[in-house]
């Protein structure tokens, strides 16, 4: 079964611990936490005090899902996982060395992620795969929820699929933006295994119900 992991990109910030626990109690997998620079995209989000004191609020079973849209994250990957990340994924064009980048990340006993925009292509996973926990697959070009979801990238969700079989790993495919229970399934059945959800989710007349349509229950 896939896993849901609702962006709190979609919260209210000043009622961030509220909205987490909430998307909890309804039935969320993981939390997905927009970090963003105002550089890498255009858009500023919150840096690790939010993840510090969404951890310290949330307890040591919130599965805090860090997606770091931000120029040289390996700068930052230290603190994020000090500050209770349970997986801190770095986009592939913001970061020069990804493979440095990626052990770092285990090195802190946090899981790895990898993002790739829309327009990157899968080719440039193939010689970071072994430190790569998840490989998240932009569905819309980063920096803002509630955009309409790119179909194509389904088209690069299965040829990451494909390349984890004939690798025999295991790690995560992750797809992110525009994810709703109508077209989760499209995802869902090209290898997909977490779907983030932000807008789709919080304005659900039910919640618990929207989740469970994008996990595909
Ligand atoms: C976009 C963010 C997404 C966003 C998804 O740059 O990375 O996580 O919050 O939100 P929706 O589901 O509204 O597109
Ligand atoms: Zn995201």
């Amino acid at each position: 079964m896939a896993k849901v992991s609702v962006s709190l990109l979609s919260a209210d910030f000043t009622r961030m611990v509220e909205d987490a626990k909430r998307m909890m109690e309804c039935g969320t997998d993981w939390l997905h936490c927009d970090v963003m620079d105002g550089s890498f995209v255009p858009n500023i989000t919150f840096g690790p005090q939010m993840i510090r004191d969404l951890r310290k609020n949330l307890g040591p079973d919130a599965f805090l899902d860090v997606h770091l849209m931000i120029e040289k994250p390996e700068r930052y990957v230290e603190e994020f996982a000090a500050a209770g990340a349970s997986l801190i994924c770095v986009h592939q064009e913001a970061t020069v060395h990804l493979q440095r980048t990626l052990q770092a990340i285990r090195n802190c006993g946090v899981k790895a992620g990898v993002a790739l925009n829309p327009a990157t292509s899968e080719m440039t996973l193939e010689y970071v795969y072994d430190v790569a926990d998840l490989v998240l697959c932009m569905t819309v070009n980063p920096g803002f929820g509630g955009q309409k979801m790119l179909p194509i990238v389904a088209k690069k969700v299965r040829k990451i699929d494909k390349r984890r079989k004939e690798l025999g790993l295991s790690f995560d495919i992750e797809v992110d933006g525009g994810v709703s229970t109508e077209n989760a399934k499209m995802f869902r059945d090209a290898g997909t295994t977490v779907l983030v959800s932000g807008n789709s989710v919080f304005k659900a007349p039910d919640v618990a119900l929207a989740i469970r349509g994008i996990r595909g229950e």
